[in-house]
């Protein structure tokens, strides 16, 4: 079959993956290649079992894959043929040197900008996909200019991605907007239109909005604080509401009843997770402080220290209920994917949570459905690390939340998954040693059936 256009995406991750999955599963006229370095990765997504799991994913991959759907390692290739390149690379916060704990390392972003450059042949539309430091695409416009020749020349785009994980294909089917910045220029704008009628296809045009390329950057790091500010505001308030007797969801459905705050994002918990809402306020407050707006700085950062305080509290508070020790006490925990509905455990607030257990000498007993122990086994091992040994004597991974809660002295919910709302909590009971604690970190549980089973019961923001 002969493609009207041909897009490349450079980066095979909870972005790329299924963001160019969609687009291919609505424009059977578009060829859609998705390229990484990861070998191992590229051949999961070739596979029976891709490597992310997504509601709805697997059936557009599979529906489209070989047809205008590839995945391949042969990055320079997409390259050639494509009209279009998606860069969609990770952005982590830098670990060391200038900025380090604060700003995006952008060495990926930057080395594929430097790939296109040396083997485009052609005129190339080139999209920054990343969520990145505002003024981003100028660098990366500075390397492509520079490589530009006679026959060769690139327009630069941001098209930031606002999907979230677990709702991925809805919010990428039937999206809030679609946001394409450009550079002002006749051939900005050419581009940006370009881009808008590949999402033309399936978006209303009123929610493609368009803007200049800073704007554009800079929306998506606002969008996620302002997300984010929301979540760390209900946790402030749920510790108020631990101290007076106040509910923390009675108080949040009440707040939200007002059109102009609304009911999202504001559902108390045990701190927010996720690979970016971290990375991208720390973005914005090294972006402030490079600014020279310390004030601006400060307020951003109080976002990420109110999340630091609302998981120690609730590790301290697992400590104190159980009389102030855990030592070789065991412990069920529920969940470590950082929210329901995905495999993702990046930053997830069960990472830190089990390492705070297992400092206190505690015995860790962890389900949760998607997370395979090989990730769990890396997450408390390979980064920030507790000693293998240790995790080889402390910590069973289980199969199911009945084998996980045998013989322990507390289950803590740390992950939302909607089987945990409706577990058999009398079997439970019944595995557990006396007096049987439950933590709600998540505050999905039935509380009140819980206490009459004869559970104790501990829910974030609630003083009862
Ligand atoms: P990811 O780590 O899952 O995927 C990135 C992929 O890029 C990796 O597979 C890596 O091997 C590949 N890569 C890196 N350098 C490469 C190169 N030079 N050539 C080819 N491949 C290369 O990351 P992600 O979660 O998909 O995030 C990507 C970007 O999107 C980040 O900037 C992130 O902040 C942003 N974002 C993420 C989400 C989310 O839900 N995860 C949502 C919106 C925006
Ligand atoms: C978030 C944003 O919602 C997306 O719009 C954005 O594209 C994405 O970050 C990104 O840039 O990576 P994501 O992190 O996948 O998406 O998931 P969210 O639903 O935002 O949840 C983030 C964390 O906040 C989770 O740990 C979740 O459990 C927690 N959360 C969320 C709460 O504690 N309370 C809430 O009310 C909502």
């Amino acid at each position: 079959m002969s493609f009207t256009t041909k897009i490349c995406c450079i980066g095979a991750g909870y972005v790329g993956g299924p963001t160019c999955a969609v687009i291919a599963s609505k424009c059977a006229d578009i060829k859609v290649t998705i390229v990484d370095i990861n070998q191992a990765r590229i051949d999961a997504w070739n596979s029976k079992d891709i490597p992310i799991y997504e509601p709805g994913l697997e059936e557009i991959v599979f529906a489209q894959r070989g047809k205008n759907l590839f995945f391949s390692t042969d990055v320079d290739a997409a390259i050639l043929e494509a009209d279009l390149i998606f860069v969609s690379v990770n952005t982590p916060t830098k670990k060391t040197g200038m900025g380090a704990g604060f700003a995006a390392d952008l060495a990926y972003i930057e080395a594929a900008t430097r790939r296109i450059a040396l083997v485009a042949k052609s005129h190339k539309i080139v999209i920054e996909k990343s969520t990145v430091p505002c003024r981003t695409a100028e660098s990366m416009r500075k390397i492509l200019d520079a490589n530009s020749r006679a026959d060769v020349n690139f327009d630069i785009l941001s098209n930031p991605e606002f999907l979230a994980e677990g709702t991925a294909i809805k919010d990428l089917q039937n999206p809030d907007r679609v946001l394409i910045g450009s550079m002002q220029t006749e051939a900005g704008l050419k581009a940006q239109q370009a881009l808008a009628s590949v999402y033309a296809r399936w978006v209303p045009k009123e929610r493609i909005v368009t803007t200049r390329l800073w704007s554009s950057e800079l929306t998506k790091l606002a969008s996620n604080a302002l997300l984010a500010q929301r979540i760390s505001s209900i946790n402030a308030l749920s510790a108020i509401c631990e101290a007076t007797g106040a509910d923390v969801d009675e108080v949040s459905y009440a707040c939200g009843l007002d059109s102009r705050i609304g009911p999202k994002f504001l559902k108390a918990s045990v701190g927010f997770g996720g690979s970016c809402f971290q990375k991208d306020i720390l973005n914005l407050v090294y972006l402030s402080q490079s600014l020279h707006l310390p004030e601006v700085a400060d307020y951003w950062n109080q976002v990420v220290l109110m999340n630091e305080y609302q998981k120690r509290r609730f590790a301290e508070s697992v400590v104190r209920t159980l009389f102030n020790t855990i030592t070789n006490k065991n412990i069920c925990i529920l969940g470590f994917a950082f929210k329901k509905d995905t495999g993702d455990t990046r930053e997830s607030a069960a990472i830190a949570m089990v390492k705070y257990f297992l400092k206190e000498n505690a015995n860790i007993r962890i389900y949760d459905p998607k997370v395979p122990a090989s990730q769990m086994l890396y997450d408390l091992t390979v980064e920030d690390k507790v000693d293998v040994e240790q995790y080889n004597k402390r910590v069973t991974v289980c199969d199911s939340a009945y084998t996980a809660a045998d013989g322990v002295d507390a289950v803590i919910v740390l992950t939302e998954w909607d089987e945990f709302k409706t577990l058999d909590y009398k079997r439970i009971y019944g595995k557990m040693n006396k007096p049987a604690f439950i933590f709600d970190g998540r505050l999905i549980l039935p509380t009140a059936e819980l206490k009459k089973i004869g559970f104790q019961t501990i829910t974030i923001g609630k003083g009862d």
